[in-house]
């Protein structure tokens, strides 16, 4: 891992701003958490899932399933403590994987527990290249609203002809992942988007929308139910969502 946080220039750390859709709360700085995260998460998760690596596996198979063609390049942007990028590695095979992420220590984690894949502090002239995926899961909310669009254009440079760009976010129209989010301490800055926020950043970035599916309906619990999802993408009533973009 290399990289100096204090020089990632941006995205800046904001100022207060508006969380939760309620009282103004300082950024989270992530590194506050890269210790305990598996557990906060756990903790706010387990109603809807004992195990909360059924998250990072079900995005992972998700677009696995519905990505054609050879993927030589990964990038996670946002990994955190990397608990999406063994399943990538999985069901990538010989892919090359890079994470990003602000949180230093997050990024630590990942990589004790990843040494196959490299990890940078991120910054907007961070040179790593082009790649053919790149994976975004539940980071765009804690992105504050004035600096998404830019970001946005940071992952639309990096992404090879014909890549994809694949976001999960949290779905607003949810009660129950509301609920989460109003709990979770490293969620005190979320600011929930719409997939219509997402799909308007594609457009100003350039890349063309090529799916948006709600998902994650059904706890594992009742996994004999998960084969009926594919019907329910276009209901807003999932637990998040997912959106992907093409390099046109
Ligand atoms: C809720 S965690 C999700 C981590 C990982 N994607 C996962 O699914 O387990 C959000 C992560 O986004 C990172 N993050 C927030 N803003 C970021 C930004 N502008 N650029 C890169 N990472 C960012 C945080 O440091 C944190 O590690």
């Amino acid at each position: 891992m290399s990289g100096d946080k204090k020089s990632a220039s941006a995205p800046e750390p904001s100022a207060s701003h508006a969380s939760r859709g309620q009282a103004s709360a300082e950024r989270v700085d992530f590194d506050d958490y890269s210790a305990s995260y598996d557990e906060l998460l756990h903790e706010s998760t387990k109603l809807y899932a004992e195990d909360s690596e059924y998250f990072a596996r079900y995005k992972v198979d998700l677009i696995r399933e519905r990505t054609r063609g050879p993927v030589g390049r990964i990038l996670e942007y946002g990994c955190g403590t990397g608990r999406n990028i063994g399943y990538l590695a999985q069901a990538f095979p010989g892919a090359e994987i890079v994470g990003t992420d602000l949180s230093e220590e997050s990024l630590r984690i990942a990589a004790g527990s990843h040494p196959q894949s490299r990890f940078e502090v991120e910054r907007p002239d961070l040179d790593l290249g082009r790649f053919d995926l790149i994976f975004v899961a539940s980071v765009f909310h804690h992105i504050p609203p004035d600096q998404r669009a830019g970001v946005m254009k940071v992952l639309a440079r990096r992404l090879a002809p014909g890549g994809c760009l694949d976001i999960f976010e949290h779905n607003p129209f949810n009660p129950v992942t509301r609920r989460i989010v109003n709990t979770c301490p490293f969620d005190a800055d979320a600011i929930l988007l719409k997939p219509a926020e997402l799909r308007a950043l594609f457009r100003q970035a350039e890349l063309a929308l090529n799916k948006q599916s709600f998902c994650l309906f059904f706890p594992p619990r009742l996994s004999f139910l998960l084969p009926m999802e594919k019907y329910l993408e276009w209901l807003p009533l999932g637990g998040q969502y997912w959106v992907r973009a093409q390099h046109p």
